[in-house]
């Protein structure tokens, strides 16, 4: 029985090789399938196959594998002849995935299987799965992109810490107490800044593979942000430019990251004061979350300038800065990646005087090891 399917130029060619009541053919897969049976002859040449490839499935089926897909590695070696799938080790059970080479030089990832009927028997079939690098090149040039503005982003604190340290040792005698203090200053602030960056993009790398650690504690909040708000007024900030109002309901008990909280509420304080100006409201609120759970919301408004509406859905972009008193552009990117770790979710809006109103929830949710009982 064949199952073919004719819609458009470069419909696959199977055998209808889906189990009973699955439906599944193999045109349906969204990756290049190719099987080729005992004798090395392709049985099956899906569309996507033919849609990566460029060769008709028609024109595939009943050839030999390797002129069908005739693949080479990245040295220009033929991969079929390489690896010799029908030969070799019977306890081979397949190839893992690697980038290949299609005639005229196209790269495609490919990963086989070599099925044997009983263990060390022959090899009665080989599949063969390939897919499209678009995705991944596209992640390698954003990788690439990271790179590129993290170096220069690191470059700038250091060309200014060589420059006074090579000005200061070329040349001690000539300057005054006074200006030494303050070229060490300035070398002492751009080494905090260097220092600063690499915590914030360790960070990254952690939230962006999903390793963010969240060690839960019970966690009082609104003390939390009266300590942070001492913080800035020992700093220097006037007691009169906060405002902390917590709701006069209790609020749920929160078990959260003391640490990583610390980081967010900093951050949130630090571009109310910096990127802000006017009285910063720190609201503390019990908050009803998807499907009635309880939680928490912080909202941290100020009456400066806000975030204009069309960058709003940029602010938590890595290194968007939409102001020249900007930093890296990371704080918010870590934001809510802390956020997001804790289940939560964060909004930027505008305030009701006008300024930015950043606005963050945490559910309730206790510890693993009291959930797991
Ligand atoms: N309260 C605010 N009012 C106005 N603009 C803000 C406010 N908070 C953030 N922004 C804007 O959003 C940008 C991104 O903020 P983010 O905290 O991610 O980076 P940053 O403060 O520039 O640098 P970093 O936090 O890494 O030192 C800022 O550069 C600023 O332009
Ligand atoms: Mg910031």
């Amino acid at each position: 029985m064949r199952y073919v399917r004719t819609s458009g130029s470069v419909a696959g060619t199977c055998p209808a090789a889906s189990p009973a009541g699955f439906g599944l053919h193999p045109d349906d897969l969204p990756d290049g399938l190719v099987v080729a049976d005992a004798a090395g002859r392709v049985t099956c040449f899906n569309s996507a196959a033919a849609r990566i490839t460029g060769v008709r499935a028609g024109d595939a089926v009943g050839r030999p594998l390797e002129s069908a897909l005739p693949l080479e590695d990245l040295d220009g070696r033929r991969w079929w002849a390489l690896t010799d799938p029908y030969g070799g080790l019977a306890t081979r059970t397949g190839q893992p995935e690697r980038n290949l080479l299609l005639p005229g030089g196209r790269q495609v990832l490919v990963c086989a299987r070599y099925v044997r009927e009983r263990p060390g028997g022959p090899v009665t079939r080989v599949v063969v799965q390939l897919r499209g690098t678009e995705a991944r090149r596209r992640t390698e040039r954003s990788h690439a992109e990271l790179i590129a503005t993290v170096a220069h982003e690191l470059r700038s604190p250091l060309t200014s810490v060589k420059g006074f340290t090579a000005t200061l040792l070329g040349k001690w005698e000539r300057f005054t107490d006074d200006q030494k203090r303050l070229m060490l200053e300035t070398v002492d602030a751009d080494a905090d800044r260097v220092t600063r960056l690499i915590a914030e993009l360790l960070d990254i790398s952690r939230i962006d593979s999903g390793r963010l650690e969240v060690r839960r504690q019970p966690l009082d909040i609104a003390a939390a942000v009266h300590r942070h708000v001492q913080a800035h007024v020992r700093a220097g900030q006037s007691e009169d430019r906060f405002v902390i109002r917590v709701a006069k309901e209790p609020l749920p008990a929160l078990w959260a990251d003391p640490d990583k909280i610390d980081q967010v509420l900093g951050n949130l304080l630090e571009n109310a004061v910096r990127h802000g100006e006017g009285t910063v409201t720190i609201e503390v609120a019990p908050a009803v979350m998807k499907a009635r759970a309880e939680g928490t919301a912080v909202t941290v408004s100020d009456e400066g300038p806000g975030i204009p509406e069309e960058s709003m859905a940029r602010v938590f972009t890595r290194f968007w800065r939409g102001s020249k008193r900007g930093g890296t552009g990371l704080g918010l990117y870590i934001v809510k990646g802390i956020v997001e770790a804790h289940g939560g979710t964060i909004t930027v809006g505008r305030a009701p005087r006008g300024g930015a109103q950043f606005r963050f929830t945490l559910p309730v949710s206790a510890p693993a090891f009291l959930t797991q009982a």
